[in-house]
């Protein structure tokens, strides 16, 4: 991975500063697109920079089609070419199903499907010849259901099908499409759930492996799949949650239920 360039939606904090910091850590020069919070995105290119790559930030909501323009044309004038897309970034109207009002599902879709959709049409030309990786981050709700999560769980499940359609589409052209779903993380996503202190301690309690996901346990992952090791893994959603899928497959009538 050494020498290679990685954009990361969201990358500034929480999962995607753990993926921005790991890539970084295998000589990856990164770039750290954010949304609202430029202090975080400050201090995420200095953590990254301190590990010996180069490391830019970028403005843009992937909601917008034209700030993904943009952001892609600083791209291609100041780099030149693109290694891996991890698309990370999310956001999401917390409501029951029959309370979402069209623009919840709108903001919510434009960043966490549309917005990897157009981000990954921008980095493929930029891909093309150096064998370009494109990550998709997902989350449990894309096939579970979950308290007040319909709109993410549906934009999520549109990205882990969007992953498989570009995942074949852009293989003959040797970019590697795969998505890493993850268990519950404490993060500051949950700071707009309610029960957040309650939801952790069930998920740790519902996780085989006895302790919580971290952001490096994704990162890794993610990691892996940038590596050459993972050429043959082709439109996959890892799914990374201490087997907290599998628990609530089993839990009803087992002992521990
Ligand atoms: N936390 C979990 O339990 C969990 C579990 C499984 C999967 N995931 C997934 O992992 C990813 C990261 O989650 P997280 O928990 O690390 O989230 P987080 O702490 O809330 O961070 C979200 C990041 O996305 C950026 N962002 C939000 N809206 C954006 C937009 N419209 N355009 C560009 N950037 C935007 C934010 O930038 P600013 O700070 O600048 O606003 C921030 O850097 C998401 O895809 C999430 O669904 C999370």
């Amino acid at each position: 991975m050494n020498g290679k360039t990685a954009l990361v939606t969201g990358g500034a904090r929480g999962i995607g500063r753990a993926i921005v910091l790991k890539l970084a850590s295998q000589g990856t020069n990164v770039i750290i697109n954010y949304f609202r919070n430029g202090d975080t995105a400050r201090e995420t290119v200095e953590l990254a920079t301190s590990l010996g790559v180069e490391a830019h930030s970028f403005k843009a909501n992937v909601g917008d089609p034209k700030k993904i323009k943009q952001m892609f044309d600083w791209v291609r004038n100041e780099i030149g070419y693109l290694d891996i897309l991890v698309n990370n970034a999310a956001s999401g109207i917390q409501r029951p199903v029959l309370e979402l009002e069209p623009n919840h599902w709108d903001w919510t879709l434009d960043i966490n499907a549309r917005g990897p959709l157009l981000c990954s049409k921008e980095a493929a030309p930029l891909m093309d010849g150096r064998g370009g990786r494109i990550v998709n981050i997902s989350s449990l709700g894309s096939t579970r259901v979950m308290a007040d999560y319909a709109a993410v769980g549906v934009s999520k499940a549109a990205l882990e099908a969007l992953t498989r359609y570009l995942a074949v589409e852009l293989a003959p052209k040797g970019i590697v499409v795969n998505a890493v779903s993850g268990g519950l993380v404490s993060t500051g996503a949950l700071e707009h759930f309610p029960k957040r202190d309650q939801m952790l301690n069930k998920a740790k309690q519902e996780t085989p492996a006895g302790r919580l996901v971290t952001e490096d346990d994704l990162a890794q992952v993610v990691a892996f799949l940038c590596s050459d090791a993972a050429d043959m893994i082709i439109g996959q959603t890892i799914i990374v949650d201490g087997g907290m899928s599998h628990y609530w497959a089993t839990a009803l009538g087992s002992d521990n239920a």
